[in-house]
């Protein structure tokens, strides 16, 4: 098992105290070579399930287990690294650094983990190109359209070959074509023994994964 997620709860304290239930009582596994989909409406608590699942936001409940590692039960430093050498994630609004181009962009993550090499580079280059953004390299993130970010921020996710893929929507800003390519390669990356969650309202999805959960007023209907 890559991933187990179990009993998870969030709720977000609102203004004057009154709580909303974002996550409610959602538990999933994850095996090698498997992609899982989460479909549902906005505010069903999609990107709150995925943050928990990466490391990036605590639980008021559950466990993650990546691998052999209880992700809450370590320190944020242990989880940090923990997410720099495992985890790829994929922000539903990308996060891209404004001042940097396209190249440096992808290459973000191999500063945190010291790997920088000139064989990084190539496949900085590499995953640039099969994402249809090889004539954009040199650009700027505000120069591009909003599709061209979105797979920008997925080359990122993918240039320190993560063992998992988190996926917040990423075929939300996408025509039809580029989001073939995008689901294509997140479908292949499953198979050659990664594994990814990704969460999305997208119909589209639905064919390339081999579990889709519907979600909706934060828990999973279809368990
Ligand atoms: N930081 C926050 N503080 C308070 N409430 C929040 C916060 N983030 C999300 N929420 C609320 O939690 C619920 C779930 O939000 P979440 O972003 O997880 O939904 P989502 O399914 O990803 O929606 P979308 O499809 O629009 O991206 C929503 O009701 C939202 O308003
Ligand atoms: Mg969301």
């Amino acid at each position: 098992m890559v991933l187990s997620i179990s009993g998870i709860k969030k709720s977000y304290k609102k203004v004057k105290n009154e709580a909303v239930k974002a996550v409610n009582d959602v538990s999933l596994e994850i095996g090698k070579g498997e992609l899982v989909a989460v479909n549902g409406p906005s505010g069903c608590g999609k990107t709150t399930l995925l943050l928990i699942a990466g490391g990036l936001l605590y639980p008021d409940e559950g466990e993650i287990i990546l691998g052999d590692t209880n992700l809450y039960d370590i320190s944020a430093n242990q989880r940090d690294k923990k997410r720099a050498e495992n985890i790829g994630f994929v922000f539903q609004q990308f996060y891209l650094v404004p001042y940097i181009n396209i190249l440096e962009n992808v290459l973000i993550p191999s500063i945190g983990s010291n790997s920088y090499s000139s064989s990084l580079e190539k496949r900085a280059r590499e995953l640039i190109d099969q994402f249809n953004l090889s004539h954009r390299i040199h650009h700027k993130p505000g120069e591009l359209s909003t599709g061209e970010r979105q797979r920008v921020a997925l080359a990122r996710a993918l240039i320190n070959e993560p063992s998992i893929l988190f996926a917040d929507e990423p075929t939300g800003n996408l025509d039809d074509d580029n989001a073939e390519v995008v689901l294509n390669y997140i479908s292949g990356f499953a198979k050659e023994g990664g594994a990814v969650l990704l969460v999305t309202h997208d119909g589209r999805i639905g064919k390339q994964a081999q579990r889709t959960y519907k979600m909706k007023d934060g828990r999973f209907i279809n368990q």
